[in-house]
C-alpha cells in the first residue's frame, strides 16, 4: 500500500507539473508592469506563447482589467491579475520566468540613465519579492537603465542568499532586433534570414553590434555604412522616443523583443538544445562584471556565456569606447543597492 500511495502521489505530482494536451512541461510566466505600455502587448504575446500554462500578471494598478480581457483569447494559457503590494507574492509564486517592465520610460531629451532615480527602487523591491516568493525563477530585466537595474537584482539576491548568476537576464533583444532590421534594408537581404549579435549593454554607445559578423554576409556595404548601422541601432530607443514626442519609448518593439527572449528561456527550460541569444548577464568575456554577449540558454537558465569572437578595428575601438560608461552604470547599481 504505501508503494501504491507514492505511485499514486508521484502520478499526481506529473499531472501537476505537465500539461496533459501538449506534452510540454507546465510553465508559469509572471509579468511584473503588465498594465504598461510594454506589459499590456507583451501580455498578449506570452498568451499566445503555447509553451506558457500559467499566466500572472501583476502592476500597481489595471491588472484586472488586462487580464480579464487577456483571458478571453482561446489558448491554452490561464491568466490572472493581480494588484498592488497585497498580491505580488501570489502572482510569483511557482514562477519559472519573471518578466520585469516595470517602471517610468524617458520623454525627449532624457537618457536611460536619468530613469534611474525612479526604477532602482522600483526594481529594488520587486526583485526583494522575487526572492521571497520564487527564487528559483528566471528573471529577464527589462526596466531602464539596464547597466544598472541587472547589478541592482544582482545584489538584491546576494543579501537575500538567492543569487545564481544563471538565472538573472537584462533584455538587449530589441537591440538585436533592429539591429537585424536596419542591416537588412541597408544589405538588402531577406530579414527573417538576418542575424546580428550585439554586445556591450543597453544604452547609446554601450550598445555594440557586431555587423562584421551578420549573416548572411554582405560585402555590398562600406565602413560608413557600418557607421551609419552602428548609430542607428545605437540610437533606436532615442528614435522612437522623439518619434513619440513625451508619449514614452518603444512599446510594442520592445513587447515583440521580450516575447522572443522568454520564449528562448522557456525553450531552453525544456530541454530544447542550442537555444541562443544576446543578453546582459554576468561575464567574464571582458573585465566588466556585466556584459551582453551571446548566451546558449539551458535548463537552468544560462548554459554558457559565449565570447565575442573576431571583431573588425571599428568593433574593438567601440568596445574599448564603451567600457568606462559601463563599468560606471554597473557600479551605480550595485552602490544603489547596498546603500538602500
Ligand atoms: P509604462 O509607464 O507604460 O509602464 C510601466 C508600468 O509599470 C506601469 O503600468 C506602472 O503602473 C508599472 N509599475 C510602476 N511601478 C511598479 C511597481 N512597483 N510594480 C509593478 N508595476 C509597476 O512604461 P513602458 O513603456 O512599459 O516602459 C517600462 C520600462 O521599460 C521603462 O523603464 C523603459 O525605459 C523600459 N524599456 C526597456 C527596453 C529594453 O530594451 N530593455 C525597451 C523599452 C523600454
Ligand atoms: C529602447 O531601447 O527602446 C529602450 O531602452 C527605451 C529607451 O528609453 O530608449
Amino acid at each position: 500500500r504505501p508503494s501504491l500511495m507514492r505511485s499514486a502521489s508521484q502520478a499526481l505530482r506529473r499531472r501537476r507539473s505537465y500539461s496533459s494536451a501538449s506534452g510540454q512541461p507546465e510553465r508559469k510566466v509572471a509579468i511584473l508592469g503588465a498594465a504598461g505600455g510594454i506589459g499590456q502587448p507583451l501580455s498578449l504575446l506570452m498568451k499566445l506563447n503555447p509553451l506558457v500554462s500559467s499566466l500572472s500578471l501583476y502592476d500597481i494598478a489595471g491588472t484586472p482589467g488586462v487580464a480579464a480581457d487577456v483571458s478571453h483569447i482561446n489558448s491554452p494559457a490561464q491568466v490572472k491579475g493581480f494588484m498592488g503590494d497585497d498580491q505580488l507574492g501570489e502572482a510569483l509564486e511557482g514562477s519559472d520566468i519573471v518578466i520585469i517592465p516595470a517602471g517610468v520610460p524617458r520623454k525627449p531629451g532624457m537618457t536611460r540613465d536619468d530613469l534611474f532615480n525612479i526604477n532602482a527602487g522600483i526594481v529594488k523591491n520587486l526583485c526583494t519579492a522575487i526572492a521571497k516568493y520564487c527564487p528559483n525563477a528566471l528573471v529577464n530585466m527589462i526596466s531602464n537603465p539596464v547597466n544598472s537595474t541587472v547589478p541592482i537584482a544582482a545584489e538584491v539576491f546576494k543579501k537575500a542568499g538567492t543569487y545564481d548568476e544563471k538565472r538573472l537576464f537584462g533584455v538587449t533583444t530589441l537591440d538585436v532586433v533592429r539591429a537585424k532590421t536596419f542591416y537588412a534594408g541597408k544589405a538588402n537581404v531577406p530579414v527573417t534570414d538576418v542575424n546580428v549579435p550585439v554586445v556591450g549593454g543597453h544604452a547609446g554607445i554601450t550598445i555594440l553590434p557586431l555587423f562584421s559578423q551578420a549573416t548572411p554576409a554582405s560585402n555590398a556595404l562600406s565602413d560608413e555604412d557600418i557607421k551609419a548601422l552602428t548609430k542607428r541601432t545605437q540610437d533606436g530607443g532615442t528614435e522612437v522616443v522623439e518619434a513619440k514626442a513625451g508619449k514614452g519609448s518603444a512599446t510594442l518593439s520592445m513587447a515583440y523583443a521580450g516575447a522572443v527572449f522568454a520564449n528562448a528561456c522557456l525553450k531552453g527550460l525544456n530541454g530544447v538544445p542550442d537555444i541562443v541569444e544576446c543578453s546582459f548577464v554576468q561575464s567574464t568575456v571582458t573585465e566588466l562584471p556585466f556584459f551582453a554577449s551571446k548566451v546558449k540558454l539551458g535548463k537552468n537558465g544560462v548554459e554558457e556565456v559565449l565570447g565575442l569572437g573576431q571583431l573588425s578595428d571599428f568593433e574593438k575601438e567601440g568596445l574599448e569606447n564603451l567600457k568606462g560608461e559601463l563599468k560606471s552604470s554597473i557600479e551605480k547599481g550595485i552602490k544603489f543597492a547596498n546603500e538602500n
